[in-house]
């Protein structure tokens, strides 16, 4: 998808397809109160086109509800598509994302090849703002997981174009725009990865792409094996691979901006298990075709450095994604096994299928070695963070609370959902073993934070973040503005964290 900016009359534009926004100004409640759509262009012949579908009461502006007109007259546009941002006072930048989203899928299967979006003329949405979460948005949009399909037909949008209103700040749109097109193609990036099965993306693959998409952005990227595992005394993560036929992959990516010397290392670690069967506590067949996901936190943590490439952040950074797949096999780890991890500590194996944090174990461990000062790590860890929060947030811990502000502040301007859930003495408490220092998993209450726990044995002081992504890396029902399948969640608020140092 190509970007373009146009600062034109909306009315003037020639275009197969002209996007505007609407909300609903409607404010009082009850039986009695119906909707009030008012489009968000000053552009009169824009405004008297769209003028009587506005006032006949079949449109609402509700969020994403759209309404196509066509051959709008006094247009120089062929078609003219509405799309709602819901009521006018819950209407944000994000809203907008979702909109351009919406413009893009609404476009894409009529085999329209380009749109003209408008941007919204309002005070309340900055054009700005709203420049970069609209091209996230349409980027977005425009990705369709059906790349294996032998009759797939490429529909994706060629050009979208971006019209902002004249007196808009062309400098700050024009680095807006910049800024939301690295953005939404870094998270794309992800969910291409997350999208591909398991026998198209093992360990040693992910490894090659990670290095194909570093040498693009012109990172350094190391891929080690086995025998770097066992030289730096590894056990967890290769407990979990010694079950495979497919050698792991240690990827460590380094972004290292000339002149930064002191201040903050931040390690981003992700879970990389390009398939999860659960090893001999093996997973039920049901729904096991999903586990191709469990490497959506390595996967966002590529895309999050492939952004940290692009937008040249001030601030040292060393991105780490441990690369297994878990299976069942004469040489698997069996449950009541004592693995000795990276930093010493032992861990009982209780439960195979609990293998994200033994491979994080020595990936944050490492991290720590190589020079970190602060750690995040994302993961598709615990069904339980499911249960908890559904899949409308994803779950976020920390142990210190400078370090979660930050990023409680990136994920307000990511709009992306994330839930805090505790720790705490009395989790800790739940994976003590007997043979050994800690066991895999502490029972089905409270998982997600005994998993939490868990990794925190190996964090130790260093301030961290850890995303429990399980319940919302995959899209389970399609949505206007996103397609059904993977969601490359947490690589805008990765980048947004690593951006505040
Ligand atoms: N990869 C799974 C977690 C998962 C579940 C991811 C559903 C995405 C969707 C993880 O490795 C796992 O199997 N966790 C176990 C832990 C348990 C054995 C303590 C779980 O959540 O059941
Ligand atoms: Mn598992
Ligand atoms: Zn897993």
């Amino acid at each position: 998808m190509r970007t373009e900016l146009s600062f034109a009359n909306l009315s003037g534009i020639e275009t197969e397809l002209l996007a505007v926004l609407a909300v609903d100004t409607q404010t009082g409640k009850g039986p009695g109160a119906k909707p009030e759509p008012v489009l968000l262009s000053t552009d009169t012949a824009v405004k008297a086109a769209a003028a009587a579908v506005l006032a006949s009461g079949e449109y609402k502006a509700g969020a994403n509800e759209t309404v196509l007109l066509h051959t709008p007259v006094g247009l120089a546009a062929r078609r003219l598509l509405i799309v709602g941002l819901g009521k006018q006072a819950k209407a944000t930048v994000h809203s907008v994302r979702n909109a351009a989203g919406t413009a893009v899928r609404f476009t894409k299967p009529r085999g329209i090849r380009e749109l003209v979006f408008a941007l919204p003329e309002t005070e309340a949405l900055t054009s700005g703002a709203c420049a970069r979460t609209a091209i996230e948005g349409a980027l977005i949009g425009d990705y369709d997981p059906d790349k294996y399909r032998s009759d797939r037909k490429d529909l994706s949008v060629q050009l979208f174009t971006l019209a902002a209103p004249g007196n808009a700040d062309k400098s700050a749109v024009k680095a807006a725009l910049a800024e939301g097109a690295i953005v939404g193609e870094s998270q794309n990036f992800t969910r291409m990865l997350v999208n591909e099965p398991g026998n198209k993306l093992t360990p040693t693959i992910l490894g090659q792409r990670a290095q194909a998409m570093a040498a693009e952005v012109g990172l350094n990227a190391e891929v080690y094996s086995t025998e770097k595992l066992h030289e730096l005394k590894m056990g967890a993560f290769w407990s979990v691979s010694q079950g495979s036929e497919e050698r792991p992959a240690l990827i460590v990516v380094r972004y290292e901006p000339e002149g930064i010397s002191n201040g903050p290392i931040l390690g981003l670690v992700g879970k990389g298990i390009t398939f999860d069967t659960g090893g001999i506590s093996i997973k039920p067949a049901a729904d096991m075709e999903k586990m191709k996901y469990d490497m959506a936190g390595g996967a966002a943590m590529l895309g999050a450095m492939r952004a940290i490439a692009l937008l040249k952040p001030k601030v040292r950074v060393i991105g780490i994604v441990c690369a297994a797949e878990n299976m069942p096999d004469g040489k698997a780890q069996k449950p009541g096994d004592v693995q000795t991890s990276m930093s010493g500590k032992t861990i009982e194996i209780i439960n195979t299928d609990a293998e994200g944090r033994l491979v994080l174990a020595d990936g944050l461990a490492y991290a720590r070695q190589l020079g970190a000062t602060r750690l995040i790590d994302a993961a598709t860890l615990t069904g339980a963070v499911g249960v908890a929060l559904g899949k409308v947030n994803a779950g976020v811990f920390s142990n210190d609370e400078e370090t979660y502000g930050r990023f409680a502040s990136a994920v307000e301007a990511t709009g992306e959902k994330f839930w805090r859930l505790p720790l705490g003495e009395e989790y800790a408490e739940m994976i003590k073993s007997d043979i050994g220092d800690i066991k895999n998993t502490g029972g089905r209450y409270g998982g997600a934070s005994t998993a939490a726990e868990f990794l925190k044995v190996f964090v130790e002081e260093t301030p961290w973040i850890h995303l429990d992504i399980a319940g919302m890396a995959w899209v389970e029902d399609a949505r206007p503005y996103i397609a059904k399948g993977p969601s490359g969640i947490a690589v805008r608020s990765i980048l947004e964290w690593v951006r505040s140092y």
